[in-house]
């Protein structure tokens, strides 16, 4: 399986990172030490994870030098105004005391008002404003590679019909046993967009449901490997970057073995996988008032 994924910078990105999105203050800096003992060299964070100044302090103590490691961080949906980017990522480069990273997300295709949640419904139906300010982000030094999260097809196609200096480098989305996409993931592949796996187990909500699903209790028995290694061997399987999150050092070291499932027991968990109805974990629209699904709809 691949380790790396090059990106259209040339830069190589690992294929499986410690995620850290529900990991809290007080344990997510063990679970980051953790896993740079274990040899992981990438940590997936975002500004609204409320842990990047623990998340920097294990990096700096780690002793792995900056240039050995990938840093990802997510621009919140408050701060899509042009004149807000900026000073948003320079608050998460302090944070995580580092001068720059290698990717820069834009967390959602929804922009809220400065210090509200309320939606600015122009900057969310046009990305493009804040996007440039990315772009100029990547041409000051600051961040090595942007892209963009929980955008569906029509929402990348809409940004990208501008004329962009930097296309997005990669899409962060839920994908998991439960909720596969194997149509996103078709289409990302065929237009040269790499996605991201987050939630990959399912997320505290449906990881037992994951790890009990019997194509993967059976993969699992037939290879002598956990469960939870079938599933992230099958992410990286089909081509994406997996994220898998734990706090638990014996998972966090788990996690970070795959194998490569031979092409027949791979072909039935993906089978299994996208036989039943998909089960979203991840969903803010009710909730951000939106009056649309984000990921199905677009108004
Ligand atoms: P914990 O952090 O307490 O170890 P996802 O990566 O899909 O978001 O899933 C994260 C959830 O899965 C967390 O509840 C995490 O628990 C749990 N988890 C992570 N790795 C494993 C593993 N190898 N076996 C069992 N549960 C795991």
């Amino acid at each position: 399986l691949p380790t790396h994924y090059t990106l259209p910078s040339g830069d190589k990105i690992p294929s499986v990172a410690l995620g850290v999105w529900q990991a809290s203050r007080g344990e997510v800096g063990a679970a980051v030490t953790t896993a740079l003992q274990a040899g992981y060299r990438h940590i997936d964070g975002a500004w609204i994870y409320r842990n990047e100044e623990e998340v920097g302090q294990a990096i700096r103590e780690s002793g792995v030098s900056r240039e050995e490691l990938w840093i990802t961080s997510k621009l919140w949906n408050t701060f899509h105004a042009p004149e807000d980017v900026e000073s948003a990522l320079d608050d998460s480069l302090k944070k995580l005391d580092t001068q720059y990273l290698d990717l820069y997300l834009m967390h959602w295709p929804v922009a809220f008002k400065k210090d509200t949640t309320e939606v600015d419904k122009e900057l969310t139906a046009n990305p493009y404003p804040t996007w440039q300010k990315l772009e100029e982000l990547v041409e000051k030094g600051k961040v090595r590679n942007i892209g963009v999260s929980n955008f569906n097809i029509a929402r990348i196609q809409n940004l990208t019909a501008n004329p962009l200096k930097v296309q997005p480098a990669v899409n962060q989305v839920e994908l998991s046993y439960w909720n596969p996409q194997p149509e996103l993931l078709a289409w990302a592949k065929e237009n040269g967009l790499l996605l991201e796996a987050y939630s990959p187990l399912g997320s505290n909500k449906q990881v037992k449901e994951s790890l009990e699903a019997p194509a993967v209790q059976t993969i699992a028995k037939q290879l002598g490997i956990t469960p939870a290694q079938v599933i992230i061997s099958w992410h990286v399987q089909r081509g994406t970057i997996v994220l898998p999150k734990s706090v638990t050092p014996s998972r966090v070291e788990e996690n970070y073995h795959i194998f490569a499932l031979p092409e027949d027991l791979f072909e039935q968990l993906e089978t299994a996988a996208t036989s039943h109805p998909p089960l979203r974990v991840v969903n803010p629209s009710k909730s951000w008032g939106l009056g649309y699904d984000v990921f199905d709809d677009y108004p």
